[in-house]
């Protein structure tokens, strides 16, 4: 059977950059930017891009490339008993896709909601009571939420007819969004910097702070955010790059990605910190009063700066109209990664697989739509990013470093690529990377155990670990065929 193939070279790079740029970069960048010392953190993420993004980037993308395969047969070519690292990635992007997608569904309904700014003076209230019906602790789920899960539904939909006809639908689909999420996004980044007030957000921002370089909390942020923005350790980047020809540059591609993603991220943050300057200095408060992290951000001090702006319904549906296209681009690439798989391993048609995958993706989001909702989303994703996520990371690099060869691997790289990677990438692949990541496991999990996370109940934290331990243990527990191994030289 014929692999599926990307038509061009710039719709490849479209779905990797578009599967990299997310609710990471509008979300959460700034905010850690913001945290960890404003100017001072664009420090460590640069360096976590280079010496650990782009390295594992590449590493992804020639496994993909070269071996013609999903995650799994990818990395059972190096090593049967490997396979349980592609499945355990997929398994962790499976879980990834099931609060993504409900944080897509929150953006589907600011943008509606955006038509005269109906969230009005109160938008907290409006967004945990009126949205979410939080409850007042995870232990009361209560019921779902009607809208949120009417939202997912209509998510899922959209993802679906992305997928269902793999690449072909995907780069009907990136061919479009991309550069209409791009115009977009200009758009909101004029509006933002020219705002009155701006210049302060943006002073606040980017001053920087280089005490925080001492702090070794910086660090661990910096390249756990860079592999979570990147999108490796989940089998997608390996997918994407499965269906090109094995001719194909690498490096430049990883690059290019890479680069794209932090440019990308640190724009982001010039909009949502030149609007909060406006906002601050509309409401003549000094701007440390208005900035907050995570769902907060968005849906709640966003929204209220943008009800100040000139014309507050048009830039609101604009702004949430990016969320939701980058969150999409996103969520779809992980559901790709999944089917990529089932389809090399099963004789089912791409629709079939693309259709259950989906609906069981809706069906595991349904705890994320309910009451407490917000706090399950919490948990799972501060268990799986920081340790299922960063172990596959580890896993792969002790896979492609040790067991595959790093110099073999970076020989195959070298003959396709214009930008010549030198030995410092097996350096990097072999030890600097599994050895970082390790630290950053260390470190976490001796915080862990001082104080339960966030202050949940037990039994939480306990869910937070069985996300965490029982995919890998499925994972170890799937057999793995032999497989044709004649597609290792090139
Ligand atoms: N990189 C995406 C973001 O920053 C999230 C993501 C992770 C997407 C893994 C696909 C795979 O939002």
């Amino acid at each position: 059977m014929q692999r599926d193939r990307w038509p061009t070279r710039l719709t490849f790079l479209f779905a990797a950059v578009t599967s990299a740029i997310g609710l990471g970069a509008v979300w959460r960048f700034p905010y850690l930017t913001y945290k960890y010392g404003g100017g001072a953190f664009l420090l460590p993420y640069l360096i976590a891009l280079v010496v650990a993004g782009i390295p594992l980037l590449i590493l992804e993308f020639a496994l993909g490339q070269k071996l013609q395969k999903g995650a799994v047969d990818a990395l059972a070519s190096i090593k049967r008993k490997f396979s349980f690292i592609g499945w355990w990635a997929l398994f962790i992007g499976f879980i990834v896709i099931s609060y993504y997608s409900v944080v897509m569904g929150w953006s589907i309904i600011y943008f509606f909601t955006s038509i005269g700014t109906q969230w009005g003076d109160d938008p907290k209230a409006y967004f945990f009571n009126n949205i979410l019906h939080l409850s007042d602790s995870i232990n009361n789920i209560e019921g779902i939420t009607d809208v949120v899960f009417i939202a997912l539904v209509a998510g899922w939909i959209g993802v679906y007819f992305s997928v269902w006809k793999g690449t072909k639908s995907v780069s009907k689909v990136v061919n479009f969004t991309t550069p209409f999420a791009l115009v977009l996004f200009l758009i909101m980044l004029v509006r933002a910097v020219t705002l009155k007030g701006s210049m302060e957000g943006l002073i606040y921002y980017l001053k920087p702070n280089f005490s925080a370089l001492l702090d070794a909390e910086v660090w661990i942020a910096a390249f756990s955010q860079i592999f979570f923005q990147l999108s490796v350790g989940f089998g997608v980047m390996i997918a994407y790059a499965s269906f090109n020809d094995r001719k194909e540059d690498i490096s430049k591609n990883a690059v290019v990605v890479g680069v794209a993603t932090v440019i990308f991220s640190i724009l982001a943050g010039f909009i949502i910190f030149g609007t909060l300057g406006f906002m601050a200095s509309s409401q003549n408060v000094p701007i440390e009063e208005v900035v907050a992290s995570g769902p907060g951000l968005a849906f709640v001090v966003f929204p209220k700066a943008l009800s100040l702006m000139p014309f507050a319904s048009f830039f609101s549906m604009l702004f949430f109209l990016i969320l939701v296209t980058i969150a999409y681009d996103s969520a779809f690439s992980l559901v790709e990664a999944i089917d990529t798989v089932i389809v090399e391993k099963t004789k089912m048609k791409r629709e079939a697989i693309a259709l259950i995958v989906c609906i069981f993706g809706l069906l595991s989001g349904i705890i994320f739509t309910t009451n407490a909702g917000l706090y399950f989303l919490d948990v799972i994703d501060h268990f799986i990013n920081s340790y299922s996520l960063v172990a596959v990371g580890i896993l792969e690099c002790i896979a492609v470093g040790w067991v595959f060869g790093a110099e073999k691997l970076r020989a195959y790289v070298n003959k396709v690529s214009d930008i010549k990677i030198g030995r410092w990438w097996d350096y990097a692949i072999k030890y600097f990377v599994p050895i970082v990541l390790t630290i950053i496991v260390a470190i976490q999990l001796t915080k862990e155990f001082k104080a339960p996370y966030e202050n949940y109940p037990q039994w939480a934290i306990w869910l937070g670990w069985i996300s965490v331990v029982v995919p890998f243990a499925i994972a170890f527990l799937i057999p793995q065929k032999n497989i044709q191994k004649k597609n290792i030289e090139l």
